[in-house]
Parts: structure tokens; C-alpha cells; sequence
């Protein structure tokens, strides 16, 4: 089977960057000129999906607004002559793909938000993105490495980095039995486990292809880690009765859902940017 859907949980309430996140999306934040959203939605596009699955909440109509047209900017672009950003407007959303929004009522925790997408995934594998982990992939993004796991297994992957011992408390970690290849068997997966407890160094990150059984794992998951229906614990249950892979993932993740990751992120992007790279390195050369 091929991956065709993804699901983008962007529900939460990223109170790490309030008051900034009061009335606007997390993920609507701009890194240089794109907010964060697009990039995982430009990702996935890569990867082959072509069905955008979003989990929303009342306060992230913006998101819907970006994906969909805009006529009145659309024709006074148009009528100002302003035909490059005409077609950067209108290519948001590439030709042949679909978005699909559904409501989570209440945060809950990231599994429950992936549950909330079970009826439009249907009996399919698909995959998550967490658009504040934001990567940069090079070449081959982070989704189309995974992509190319799935196809050749068959089986659920899971997007995994090397983290500090002392940073632990916050990812779900994972075991593999010790291997040392990029790819490999999960054996055990805890979420936020303390240094002492942690199972190895390899912290997984937002991006997972997940075989629909997920659903009905989570429909029977309780409150874990924060009160919270986690997707590490039914992806626990998951790897009892199916192979789960995490993948090593050759690129660079900036974690823009905390304040560094995302300044990170803006210097980053900022010093490859055609138009600014220059002028923006002369700028923070200023600062050193
Ligand atoms: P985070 O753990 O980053 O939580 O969620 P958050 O609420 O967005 O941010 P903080 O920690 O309060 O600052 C990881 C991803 O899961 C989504 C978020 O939107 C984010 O993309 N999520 C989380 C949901 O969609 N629903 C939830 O109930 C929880």
C-alpha cells in the first residue's frame, strides 16, 4: 500500500509561546516568510500525499483560511501586476491536493488527536507530521526517507534523532535493542522518560507512518504522561502485534515549538534565504 494521507494534529495550545499563541496558531508562525504549517504541508506534498488531513480547534481558523483561496488578494495582485507573488499565493496549495479539516473539541493529548482523524484515514496507512518540529531534510526530506521505509516494509516508522541523556523528560524514547543501524526494530517505546530511565539516547520527533490498527490501539488508551491520551502509549500496544521501525533521519530538526529551536530555526532559514542570506549575515555579523 502507499501513503497518500497525512494528518497534521495542530490543536494544542502552545502556551510555550504565549502571548504570542492567544489568538494566533502556533503554527502559523512565520520562519523568514512561510509559517511553519506550510513547510510541513510542502513535505509531505513531496513525499507523495496528496490528502491533507488537519486536526483543528476553534482558535486556528487561520490555518483553514491560509490553505484556501483568496480572491480579493488574488485579483489585486493581479491587477497591480504582481504576478510572482500571484503565483507563490496560489501555490500554497499545489494542484491535485486536498485538505480536510476536523475538530478536536478539547486538547487532549497528541493521540487523541491523531484518533480524532480515524474516520477520514479510513483503513490506510498514514502519516503524521507535528509542524513545529520543523526539518530540514536537504535533498530528501525527513517524510520521504520514511516514505521509502514504508514502501520497501510495509510497516509503521517512526522518526527518530540523538538526544542529550539530559533531555529526555521530553520525548518519547525509544529501544532498538542496542543496534546501531539507521534503521531499525523498536523494541520498547516510554514517553518523557527520566535520564535514568531511558531506555536509550534516541528521542523520536514529529513524524510518524503509522498502519491504521493505530486506532483502535488509541480508542483503548487511557490518560498517560500530563493527563494526557498519549500516541506513544498505543504505539507501545502497536509494537506487541506489528513491526515499528524508527529511522534515523539523515537532516537537521529545529524544534520550533520552544523559543530557541524556533530563533534557530529563523537564523537558519534566514542565512539560505536567496533573497536575504547577504544582507542578513552582514546583519548578524553586527551582533557577534
Ligand atoms: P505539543 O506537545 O507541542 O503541545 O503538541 P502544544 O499545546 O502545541 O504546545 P505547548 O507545549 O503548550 O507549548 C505537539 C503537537 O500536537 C498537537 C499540537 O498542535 C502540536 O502540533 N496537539 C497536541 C493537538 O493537536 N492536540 C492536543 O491535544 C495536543
Amino acid at each position: 500500500m502507499k501513503v497518500t494521507k497525512a494528518v497534521f494534529p495542530v490543536a494544542g495550545l502552545g502556551t510555550r509561546f504565549l502571548p504570542a499563541t492567544k489568538a494566533n496558531p502556533k503554527e502559523m508562525m512565520p520562519v523568514v516568510d512561510k509559517p511553519l504549517i506550510q513547510y510541513a504541508v510542502e513535505e509531505a506534498v513531496a513525499a507523495g500525499i496528496t490528502e491533507l488531513i488537519f486536526v483543528t480547534s476553534s482558535s486556528k481558523r487561520a490555518i483553514e483560511d491560509h490553505f484556501d483561496s483568496n480572491f480579493e488578494l488574488e485579483s489585486s495582485l493581479i491587477k497591480r501586476g504582481k504576478h510572482e507573488l500571484l503565483e507563490i499565493v496560489r501555490g500554497i496549495l499545489p494542484e491535485g491536493v486536498s485538505c480536510a479539516y476536523i475538530r478536536q473539541k478539547s486538547p487532549q493529548g497528541l493521540g487523541h488527536a491523531v484518533l480524532c482523524a480515524k474516520q477520514l484515514v479510513t483503513n490506510e496507512p498514514f502519516a503524521v507530521l507535528l509542524a513545529d518540529d520543523l526539518i530540514d531534510g536537504g535533498d530528501r526530506s525527513c517524510l520521504q526517507q520514511m516514505v521509502e521505509v514504508f514502501n520497501h516494509s510495509q510497516s509503521s516508522v517512526i522518526a527518530v534523532e540523538k538526544i542529550a541523556t539530559s533531555e529526555t523528560k521530553k520525548y518519547g524514547v525509544v529501544d532498538v535493542g542496542g543496534s546501531h543501524e539507521r534503521i531499525a526494530n523498536i523494541q520498547a517505546i516510554v514517553e518523557k522518560p527520566h535520564p535514568d530511565k531511558a531506555p536509550s539516547n534516541l528521542g523520536v520527533v514529529g513524524r510518524y507512518i503509522l498502519t491504521p490498527r493505530i486506532f483502535g490501539l488509541l480508542e483503548q488508551t487511557t490518560q498517560g504522561s500530563g493527563g494526557e491520551i498519549q500516541l506513544t502509549d498505543a504505539i507501545a500496544k502497536l509494537l506487541k502485534e506489528q513491526h515499528v521501525q524508527a529511522l534515523q533521519f539523515l537532516g537537521k530538526r529545529y524544534d520550533c515549538g520552544s523559543k530557541l529551536g524556533y530563533l534557530e530555526a529563523t537564523i537558519a532559514y534566514a542565512l539560505k534565504h536567496p533573497e536575504l542570506a547577504v544582507e542578513f549575515k552582514e546583519c548578524l555579523q553586527g551582533f557577534i
